[in-house]
């Protein structure tokens, strides 16, 4: 194989530096699988990482990219052959292994999924880390008693990706749903992927009492901060939040007081490490019941690799709606 394009991040004089450059397979962290990368996606975090904003990179240079869908270009690893589409998202991808940013990546088999049915290699980076993660929530949450007649679904961060989805989800579920946003723009986009109210960033009188008046029956929140303590102070009787993300702050400022006096539970949710056998089930059901039906609308903008460098900055400031797929290869 000859060299093949990549956007790596180096660390220069301090500074964090992306870019795309020519590299071979020896510059790829080890693995049994190597995959000709087809499609990846941009997350908040491949965001952080790019820019040097969070600390996410352990060492540089580092092939970008938490996602990676593909085919499998060779493997000594039995369980998948040459030509078998796959994906791969999370693990130490873009942290302590080179991730999707490449023509190929190379990983340990252990953390390939096989393309599930119902879903295309574009559907399943459409989807990537953020798809999976709203679907690990849904998941959680309704394996923790959310129903729809426990009252509205709050879905905070809701232009992000993980807002997206979530809302698509919930709503397909027949959950009613409210999108918390700082976008006054973007009612349109969120109505058509199922919000029926919306709640605006800097409009909300939050209080500060440990209990005020329940409002949702559970919520999705990929914000942090503030706005996840007055979530537990506003969740009802045995409503589920699932914590997912600091896109606002990671400090958590409540008190026990929704959790003894209303059952409140509040669900970590983590997509990095998941066990095969819940990746799998949860991969499953992307392509099945929790399929978003919207999916065509929550991609906003699709780039090539050449012009990956040029859109981290906006998600860094908070102005993306919808999600950014990137093309890497032909099929
Ligand atoms: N736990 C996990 O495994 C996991 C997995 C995926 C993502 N995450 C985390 O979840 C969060 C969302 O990820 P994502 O990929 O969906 O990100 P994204 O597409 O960039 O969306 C983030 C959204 O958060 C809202 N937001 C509120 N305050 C913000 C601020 N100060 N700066 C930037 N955005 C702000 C914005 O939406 P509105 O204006 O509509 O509110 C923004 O569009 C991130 O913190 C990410 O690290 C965690």
């Amino acid at each position: 194989m000859k060299s093949f394009k990549a956007f790596r991040v180096h660390e220069e004089n301090g500074k964090t530096q992306g870019r795309l450059e020519n590299i071979t397979l020896e510059a790829l962290s080890e693995g049994d699988v190597v995959i000709r990368s087809i499609w990846s996606d941009v997350n908040y975090k491949d965001a952080l990482a790019a820019t040097g904003k969070g600390k996410i990179m352990r060492r540089f240079p580092m092939v970008g990219g938490i996602d990676v869908a593909g085919y499998v270009h060779s493997s000594s690893d039995s369980r998948y052959k040459q030509g078998d589409p796959v994906l791969v998202t999370g693990f130490g991808l873009s942290e302590k292994h080179d991730g999707g940013y490449a023509e190929y990546t190379r990983v340990p088999g252990d953390w390939v999924v096989p393309l599930p049915d119902g879903l295309s290699l574009y559907e399943s980076m459409a989807l990537g880390t953020a798809g999976f993660t709203a679907a690990l929530a849904v998941d959680r949450m309704q394996h923790n008693g959310q129903t729809a007649d426990k009252g509205p679904i709050l879905v905070n961060g809701a232009t992000g990706g993980v807002g997206s989805f979530a809302i698509d989800m919930f709503a397909g579920l027949g959950f009613e749903v409210t999108a918390f946003t700082g976008k006054r723009d973007q009612d349109e986009y969120l109505n058509k992927l199922g919000a029926s109210a919306m709640v605006y960033r800097g409009q909300v009188e939050m209080g500060s009492a440990p209990l005020e008046k329940a409002l949702w029956g559970g919520a999705v929140d990929s914000v942090g901060g503030e706005e996840l303590a007055w979530l537990t102070r506003t969740v009802g009787p045995e409503g589920n939040i699932a914590a997912i993300g600091l896109a606002g702050g990671f400090k958590l400022n409540t008190t026990v007081m929704p959790f003894i006096l209303r059952g409140v539970n509040l669900l970590g949710i983590n997509s990095v490490f998941v066990p095969l056998e819940k990746r799998l089930s949860v991969w499953k059901r992307l392509g099945k019941d929790l399929k978003p039906r919207h999916l065509k609308e929550v991609v906003t903008h699709e780039v090539d690799l050449d012009n990956l460098p040029d859109v981290f900055d906006a998600y860094i400031e908070g102005k993306v709606a919808g999600r950014t797929v990137v093309k890497i290869s032909d099929e």
